[in-house]
């Protein structure tokens, strides 16, 4: 296929989310066995509703150790926490609400603020303060980043051209999208790519070119590249073959 890592090409949505679900059982349970603790930051939009519902209900909801869960997003955008837009409010309601994660395990992303920049340090130091990390000045270690892919190829809240694309030395920072709500607060790619997983949740056909973008390292999402960690591509058929 090209894309770089793991991919596995499943029927439909719902089969996506399955295999994407299961993934996360296992680094879950590899992880919690290990530190216990599972820090996993969530991705944002509509694909990843229904791997959070499936992980959120029986025999699923069961199969993992909660207390061992450190919820962080790989994104939001600049809207109260409320707001249907909002990834926290999608994730909260998929997801955190229907199962027994602590709240002070749960980060959600002030989008809120009148102050996006403060929003987005603060946030980095959460971020730094609750992951593994490695050397002084190393970005977090995350044990997971569940990620999505824009049709033009963005992943979390990094655009085309957007300047955040080329921060190195800072976590999360404020950044603009070509489609609203335009502003955003995102992780950068020094965060995703020191990661343990990263998994990317791809389905439907209007994705094909963003795939393709992938393959030619001519869009965002090409950046994301785990240093020491593995990278998973959940495809439906749709986007898979538009890929090719
Ligand atoms: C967001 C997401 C974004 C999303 C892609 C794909 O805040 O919108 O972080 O990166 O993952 O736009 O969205 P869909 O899954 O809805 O296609």
């Amino acid at each position: 296929m090209g894309l770089p890592g793991t991919v596995t090409v499943h029927a439909d949505a719902a089969e996506v989310a399955v295999a994407a679900a299961d993934w996360i059982l296992d680094i879950s349970a590899t992880a919690i066995t290990a530190g216990g603790r599972f820090r996993v930051a969530l991705a944002g939009g509509n694909t990843p509703r229904g791997l959070y519902q499936l992980l959120a209900a029986s025999p699923r909801r069961e199969a993992t150790e909660w207390s061992g869960w450190e919820v962080f997003f790989g994104d939001e955008r600049a809207c109260p926490a409320d707001d249907p837009g909002s990834n926290y409010r999608m994730a909260r309601e998929a997801l955190l609400d229907l199962v027994p994660i602590a709240p002070q395990r749960i980060h959600r992303i002030e989008g809120e603020r009148p102050d996006l920049e403060a929003a987005a340090r603060e946030y980095g130091t959460i971020l730094s303060s609750t992951s593994g990390v490695g050397a002084p000045g190393a970005p977090p270690r995350l044990d997971c980043v569940l990620l999505g892919l824009g049709e033009n190829g963005h992943t979390a809240s990094l655009f085309p051209g957007d300047p955040s694309l080329e921060v190195r030395d800072r976590w999360v920072v404020r950044s603009r999208a070509d489609y609203a709500p335009y502003d955003r607060i995102t992780l950068t790619f020094p965060v995703l790519n020191a990661a343990a997983h990263v998994g990317f949740l791809v389905a439907g056909a209007a994705k094909g070119d963003a795939l393709r973008g992938v393959i030619q390292g001519t869009v965002p999402a090409a950046r994301v590249r785990p240093v020491d960690g593995d990278l998973r591509w959940f495809l439906d058929v749709a986007a898979a073959s538009e890929a090719v």
